[in-house]
């Protein structure tokens, strides 16, 4: 079996891509990447030399690059994306193009050459904000962002593709992931690398907005029965039942790193945030024969430990185009936040 997975030099795409190479070693993988900021070959690397994963440095956009990688393949699993909240509130079109109109090109192609299954990998934050009770498939989509809404998008359009032709698409909806390789944008490997370089916390708001937090081995374990026994045209939610505010994760990094809670800083708010996600996985649980079995306490120790042990592998990160970015985002909210003594 040939397996194209796109975006695989990124944080969940380069977990699943080690899975696969450990769990199914007759499949056959090929990853397309546009190595964006958030994608890093050297993830692959070993497999790569192996001769485990053919890497092909591309956008999911262009016709050519998809044609070539796709070839042959009987499977697709489609994680490129752009995929930061809080960029696709600074500038949404690479969010369009790449969350939308890559999905279309992808699609057209697996559609030409006939292909078994394809996986729109999508998220609970198509749903909106849940302030009580859980999320189920057939709910309506609230998409609130610009990331959101165009991850909302790209899943629709897949979606077409099988009412319109019969091409067998389903779709993934997961909650927030954490674990190994996780760019340090995000909530859980910032605040831990910042806990371990001494840096502040800013958290937003009043911290109190809350997040179901899955395991990215657990999600690996889902896309892979998915693949195995996913009914085409479906969707299904993947999520891990532990929910946290943001201020009950911050206090759990601060207790495994050591760090001082001075360090934390209540900074403003993201625009539109929203308040919760919570999914029902019933589904995935009667159809899949799958749940989540990684308790958060102990997700998230090896997770500090991961990044404790590849100091290097972030260092590297946050000392390139990453300060920027730190900058423009927080330094001002930051000093605000200070001024103010939160
Ligand atoms: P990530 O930002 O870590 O990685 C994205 C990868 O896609 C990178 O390697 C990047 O180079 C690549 N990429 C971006 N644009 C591309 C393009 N035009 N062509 C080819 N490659 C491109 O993302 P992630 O956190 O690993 O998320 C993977 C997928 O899972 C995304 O579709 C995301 O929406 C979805 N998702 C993520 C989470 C989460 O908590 N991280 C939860 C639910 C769903
Ligand atoms: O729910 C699934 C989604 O989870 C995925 O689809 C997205 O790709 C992924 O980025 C993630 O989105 P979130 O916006 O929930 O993740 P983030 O890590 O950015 O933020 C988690 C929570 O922490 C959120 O309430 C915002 C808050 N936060 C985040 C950052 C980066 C802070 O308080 N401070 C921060 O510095």
């Amino acid at each position: 079996m040939k397996i194209l997975v796109t975006g695989g030099a990124g944080f969940i795409g380069t977990n699943f891509v080690h899975f696969v190479s450990r769990e199914k070693p007759d499949w056959t993988v090929t990853v397309l990447d546009k190595l964006t900021y958030a994608g890093r070959r050297e993830n692959l690397s070993a497999l790569e030399a192996s001769g485990a994963v053919r890497f092909i440095h591309g956008d999911i956009c262009d016709p050519a690059a998809v044609s070539e990688a796709m070839e042959g393949a009987g499977l697709v699993v489609n994680f490129a994306a752009e995929t930061h909240v809080d960029r696709s509130i600074q500038a949404p079109s690479d969010f369009v193009r790449t969350d939308i109109e890559g999905v279309r090109v992808l699609l057209e192609e697996f559609r030409r050459i006939g292909g078994r299954m394809f996986v729109q990998i999508s998220t609970d934050e198509v749903y909106g904000s849940v302030e009580s009770g859980y999320s189920r498939e057939d709910d309506p989509l609230r998409p609130r962002s610009p990331y959101s809404a165009s991850k909302a998008g790209g899943e629709l359009l897949a979606m077409s593709f099988f009412h319109t032709w019969g091409v067998p698409v389903v779709v993934t909806r997961a909650s927030n992931n954490y674990g190994p390789w996780q760019y340090p944008e995000k909530l859980i490997p910032l605040f831990v690398t910042n806990a371990f370089e001494g840096l502040e916390l800013p958290v937003y708001g009043d911290g109190l907005n809350r997040r179901d937090w899955l395991y990215v081995e657990d999600h690996c374990r889902a896309i892979a029965r998915v693949l195995e026994k996913g009914r085409p045209g479906s969707i299904y939610n993947i999520g891990s039942g532990q929910e946290r505010t943001n201020l009950e994760v911050t206090e759990a990094i601060l207790e495994l790193t050591g760090a001082d809670r001075s360090l934390v800083r209540r900074i403003s708010d993201r625009p539109g945030h929203d308040r919760r996600y919570a999914l029902d996985v019933s589904r995935a649980e009667a159809e899949l024969g799958w749940r989540a079995c990684t308790d958060f306490e102990e997700g998230l120790a090896a997770t500090v430990e991961w990044y404790r042990a590849n100091e290097p592998w972030w260092r590297e990160i946050k000392s390139g185009r990453f300060r920027e970015y730190y900058m423009a985002m927080y330094s001002e909210r930051l000093r605000e936040s200070r001024e103010r003594g939160r």
